[in-house]
């Protein structure tokens, strides 16, 4: 915290307080490297993914590192009922909810006018309707708290309608999440609790189809100004900053980490 605190002028993080984070279960994925950081920075970590065998990876991994207030919870986040008991066991074994990391999403590579429904439908699910029901649940804790802090996770594909690997469809569900994300800015705002979106440019992980070869991340790299794809490292401490004591001020605000590559 800066010697010009801000703890008084927005409301204290608690000093032991849990940051549920979903999408926490892939391999190479953000959300192993966000739990890691913001662990670092004093958080209990709730570590939510419906991969239950990569869950457990990351939270031996954490353990091994010396990270003791960790617990994962193999959810399926589109789902109300696996929401609710992921809760429940996060209200019996760890601190109060302050902070939600909603990064769990699926890619979809599908053109909009070839999308069959029940495809479109189980991105809308997990991307959109997983969102919700954190949230949801998250807020419900929060409120009486009268303070917390909530990052959704878009993407560029948002704002440039997707190129090769993600299209419309799932420029459709991360155009919502933003949506999602002013409402809840709004409604919840004046509980204390900010809520923003991230929207990455393309991060070096495996959800555009497995492990990036070096030849994809350099054809993947032109036309973004900085050059390069984008490190995990980089989306968690966006995400630690605004969960941040002096990080409270920031509402509603969508931020874009993509090296440059998408300008309005
Ligand atoms: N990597 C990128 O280039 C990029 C760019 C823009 C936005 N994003 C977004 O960032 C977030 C994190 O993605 P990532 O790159 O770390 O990929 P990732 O595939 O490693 O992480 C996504 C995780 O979500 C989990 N998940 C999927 N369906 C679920 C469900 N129903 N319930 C619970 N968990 C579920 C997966 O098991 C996976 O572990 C996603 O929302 C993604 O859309 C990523």
């Amino acid at each position: 915290m800066t010697s010009e605190s801000t703890a008084t002028a927005t409301g204290l993080l608690p000093e032991q307080r849990t940051a549920v984070v979903t999408g926490a279960g892939g391999p190479a994925g953000i959300g192993r490297v966000t739990a890691r950081v913001l662990l670092e920075a004093g958080w209990a970590v709730a570590l939510i993914d419906i991969n239950a065998e990569g869950l457990a990876a990351v939270e031996a991994e954490l353990r091994e590192a010396g990270h003791s207030a960790v617990l994962s919870i193999p959810t399926n986040i589109a789902d109300e009922a696996s929401v609710a008991a992921a809760y429940e066991q996060i209200d019996a074994n760890l601190p109060p909810v302050v902070g939600l990391v909603n990064l769990a999403g699926i890619a979809c590579p599908v053109a909009l006018h070839e999308c069959d429904v029940a495809q479109f439908e189980r991105v809308m699910a997990v991307n959109v309707t997983g969102s919700f029901l954190m949230i949801k649940a998250a807020a419900a804790r929060m409120i009486p708290q009268g303070i917390g802090r909530i990052v959704n996770t878009s993407s560029i594909t948002a704002f440039d309608g997707g190129g090769t690997f993600s299209k419309g469809v799932y420029a459709t569900a991360k155009a919502a999440v933003i949506g999602m994300c002013h409402g809840a800015a709004r409604e919840l705002g004046p509980y204390g609790i900010s809520t923003n979106v991230i929207a990455p440019g393309p991060i070096d992980t495996e959800i555009m189809g497995g492990k990036l070869s070096d030849e994809r991340k350099a054809s993947m790299s032109a036309g973004i100004p900085l050059g390069r794809v984008g490190q995990p490292v980089e989306i968690a401490a966006t995400v630690a900053f605004l969960l941040s004591q002096d990080g409270g001020y920031v509402n509603g605000a969508t931020l874009q980490v993509d090296g440059g590559k998408y300008m309005h």
